[in-house]
């Protein structure tokens, strides 16, 4: 008698990625960190801890931040997901990344595609945080090298250039 173990076979999913339509064959424990590093080749998609904690993996989910690392890319099927790389127009960066730049928010940039992604849906809901706002806004996304300050500095300045009508 042959045993077929369908919990690994290859299934489809299709999904929105950064405004393109993907379609692939994926096993069902691959997550979706790696399918969108490796299958999509979104190197921005950063991978630390691999267990929810740090916030490197940060993607959006049909708006929303996810831990692409704690997600399934079968979860994902039907979904609209956005990377760090939706973020550029080609070489003019979006006004978050560029207060990034502009304040040194970044020193390895391992957390920082994570960082941005989480900042935009905070502004998003609060286009005008205070500082502790700020700063709760971020507690999911672990940095291990600015002191956080130059990033808070980057939000404030980011908030106000989208205030003013920066598009983002
Ligand atoms: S790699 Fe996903 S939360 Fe750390
Ligand atoms: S810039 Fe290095 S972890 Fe944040």
């Amino acid at each position: 008698m042959t045993v077929t173990d369908h919990s690994t076979a290859p299934t489809t999913v299709t999904m929105t990625v950064n405004g393109r339509r993907v379609d692939a064959h994926v096993e069902p424990r691959r997550t979706l960190s790696d399918f969108l590093r490796r299958d999509c080749a979104l190197a921005g998609v950063h991978v630390g801890c691999e267990h929810g904690v740090c916030g490197a993996c940060t993607v959006t989910l049909d708006g929303r931040t996810a831990r692409s690392c704690c997600t399934l890319a079968v979860q994902a099927d039907g979904a609209e997901i956005e990377t760090v790389e939706s973020l550029a127009n080609g070489p003019e960066l979006d006004p978050l990344q560029e207060a990034f730049r502009r304040h040194h928010g970044l020193q390895c940039g391992f957390c920082t595609p994570g960082m941005l992604l989480t900042v935009r849906e905070l502004l998003a809901a609060n286009p005008d945080p205070t500082d502790e706002e700020i700063r709760a806004g971020i507690s999911g996304n672990l940095c291990r090298c600015t002191g956080y300050q130059f990033i808070v500095d980057a939000v404030r300045d980011a908030a106000a250039v989208l205030r003013a009508g920066g598009s983002r």
